[in-house]
């Protein structure tokens, strides 16, 4: 099956899509990151907790807005394939930067962050990483943010080729602690200009 964006649904997430997002993550997590984070926390991973967690989210709309997710219409359902979530960086306030709170005035800057972006291990490579990207390009847009970062572990060479295909540069590196170990990461980002 070749999915083309105009065959894939792409919407904002509701709460009844916790349970496909928590499964989406959790699969995507262990055979994305195999070799990447240590196996013990991988195993770990529960999908229950999951479920909680996207419920918390999705159940708060301010969050919710921020959520994509990419249906296939050819199943029962629209089943679920993937999602991106996104949102403002949080910036600390200083006498020179009053954060991302001043929403949209003419010529300020405002980047927003990439959270999350996960499809079903078995849809890889079939561009609806690209379509939610399209997606979640335009909705950044709508909003008045300037650029967009996403931190990637550095290992993981298929999201750092996706990113740079949509437009990413940039490679500051970084360390981020998981499952007990540091692991290096590399910070992306894409302005709009
Ligand atoms: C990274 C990720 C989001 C990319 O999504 P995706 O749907 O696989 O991406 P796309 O299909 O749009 O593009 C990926 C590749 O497929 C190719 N492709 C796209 N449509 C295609 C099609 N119809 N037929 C064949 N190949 C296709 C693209 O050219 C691209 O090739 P490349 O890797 O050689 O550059 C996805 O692989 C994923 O969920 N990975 C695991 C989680 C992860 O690492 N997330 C990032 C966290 S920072």
């Amino acid at each position: 099956m070749s999915l083309q964006q105009k065959t894939i649904n792409i919407r904002t997430a509701t709460p009844t899509d916790a349970n496909a997002i928590a499964n989406i993550h959790v699969a995507a997590w262990r055979a994305a990151y195999i070799n990447i984070v240590p196996q013990h926390h991988l195993d770990n991973l529960n999908i229950d907790d999951r479920v909680k967690l996207w419920q918390r989210i999705l159940s708060t709309p301010a969050t919710a807005s921020s959520i994509l997710v990419a249906g296939d219409p050819n199943t029962k359902e629209s089943r679920l394939l993937g999602f991106v979530s996104f949102g403002a960086v949080a910036a600390t306030p200083s006498p020179g930067n009053k954060g991302n709170d001043e929403e949209g005035k003419e010529g300020q800057e405002r980047t927003a962050e990439l959270r999350a972006i996960y499809i079903s291990p078995q849809h890889w490579t079939k561009g609806i990483g690209q379509a939610l990207w399209k997606a979640t390009q335009q909705q950044l847009l709508e909003e008045k943010f300037t650029s967009v970062a996403v931190k990637v572990f550095a290992r993981n060479e298929r999201a750092m080729r996706y990113y740079r295909a949509v437009g990413f540069e940039g490679e500051e590196m970084g360390v981020t602690e998981v499952g007990g170990e540091s692991l290096d990461t590399v910070k992306m980002r894409k302005g709009f200009v």
